[in-house]
């Protein structure tokens, strides 16, 4: 079985080749960051214009390096939602259309399960059941996967997602978009001790998140100030230390709840260096192992969209021809019941 993947939710467009028994063949993207990073933040129409322009180079790319042919694919998965409207569309058409063109099955994928089945990619993949960590630049999610497409929503950010506010504050310091990394990379030389800033939502019960006012606080403390090179160094390392600190004490408390032996950290801000060093030093006292993909696989990309795909095959999931774009789509509305 070889599976053909598409994402194009926001800002990267990306075609990917997956065997069941190779592996991945070949994977392609291309980034628009820069393109956005003039405007600070994504521009929705921008990014639709651009994944229209890249992603029939793309695909031809990735079968040349897959050293495929159209007959050699027998499924096309796409990213179906959520994301941005029009971003989707284009991948979503394309793929379909592909799928009808080369009389083989579409099969929509949910990109945060795509997230989920990153680490699967692997060489050595975690089994089921595990809890997940997805922290994104859309979503912060702590989730108990039981088996394949049996999600529980544990907990979730009631406001920004921690991507979403390692961006802003980033922003805030001058960073350029995406900031999250860039902001990891200030906080290295950050000497602890001078900002302290709030932990919110750890002092009351559950597994749900909050990261606004996290960046608010950062906001005053830069807002009519130019702060040294070693003050905003400082208050990189204070940021994400809160995020980190605040995401790692959440999913301590979901693992002590589920008493899952297996913890997956998925999506772009499982990249973050801090947050795998604290989550290292967590669990092996709660006798859980911590799996993560490989770093160019946390944040989008399709070789995990491919992967989601070919479990949705091998599960009987089949899309009809009608075009599917959806920019809301709750992770647990993704049932192979749903969509069959
Ligand atoms: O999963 P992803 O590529 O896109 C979404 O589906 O949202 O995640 C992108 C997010 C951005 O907010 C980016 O700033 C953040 O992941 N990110 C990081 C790091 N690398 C990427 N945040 C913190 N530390 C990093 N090293
Ligand atoms: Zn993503």
């Amino acid at each position: 079985m070889r599976v053909l993947g598409i994402e194009s939710s926001c800002d990267e467009t990306a075609v990917a080749v997956l065997d069941e028994e190779r592996g991945l063949l070949a994977h392609c993207l291309h980034s628009q960051s820069e393109m956005h990073n003039l405007y600070g933040g994504v521009v929705p129409e921008l990014a639709s214009r651009d994944h229209v322009r890249r992603i029939l180079p793309l695909t031809r790319a990735a079968l040349a390096k897959a050293g495929c042919a159209p007959a050699d694919i027998h499924a096309v998965a796409y990213t179906v939602g959520p994301g941005l409207i029009g971003a989707l569309l284009v991948g979503s058409a394309f793929g379909r259309s592909l799928a009808y063109a080369w009389r083989c099955p579409g099969i929509g994928v949910h990109h945060l399960e795509g997230h989920l089945m990153a680490p699967m990619l692997e060489s050595d993949p975690p089994g089921f059941p595990f809890l997940a960590l997805l922290v994104s630049g859309g979503h912060t999610l702590l989730i108990d996967v039981a088996a394949f497409a049996d999600y529980r929503l544990l907990g979730r950010s009631v406001d920004d997602a921690a991507g979403e506010a390692f961006d802003k504050t980033a922003k805030l310091l001058g960073l350029p978009y995406p900031g999250g990394a860039h902001l990891a990379r200030l906080a290295e030389r950050g000497t602890p001790g001078r900002y302290s800033l709030p932990r919110p939502m750890l002092d009351r019960a559950g597994f749900d998140f909050s990261f606004s006012g996290l960046k608010t606080a950062a906001a005053q403390i830069i807002r009519g100030r130019k702060l040294r090179e070693s003050e905003r160094a400082d208050l990189a390392l204070a940021f994400q230390t809160a995020i980190v600190e605040t995401l790692v004490a959440k999913t301590r408390r979901a693992l002590e709840a589920s008493g899952r032996a297996t913890l997956v950290v998925a999506g772009g801000v499982g990249a973050n260096q801090m947050l795998r060093e604290r989550l290292a030093a967590m669990t092996p006292e709660l006798g859980v192992t911590v799996r993560y993909p490989r770093v160019e696989f946390c944040t989008d990309n399709a070789a995990m969209i491919a992967m989601a795909g070919l479990w949705r095959l091998r599960a009987g999931a089949r899309d009809s021809l009608a075009i599917r774009a959806l920019a809301r789509w709750p992770l647990t509305e993704t049932s192979l019941a749903a969509v069959a």
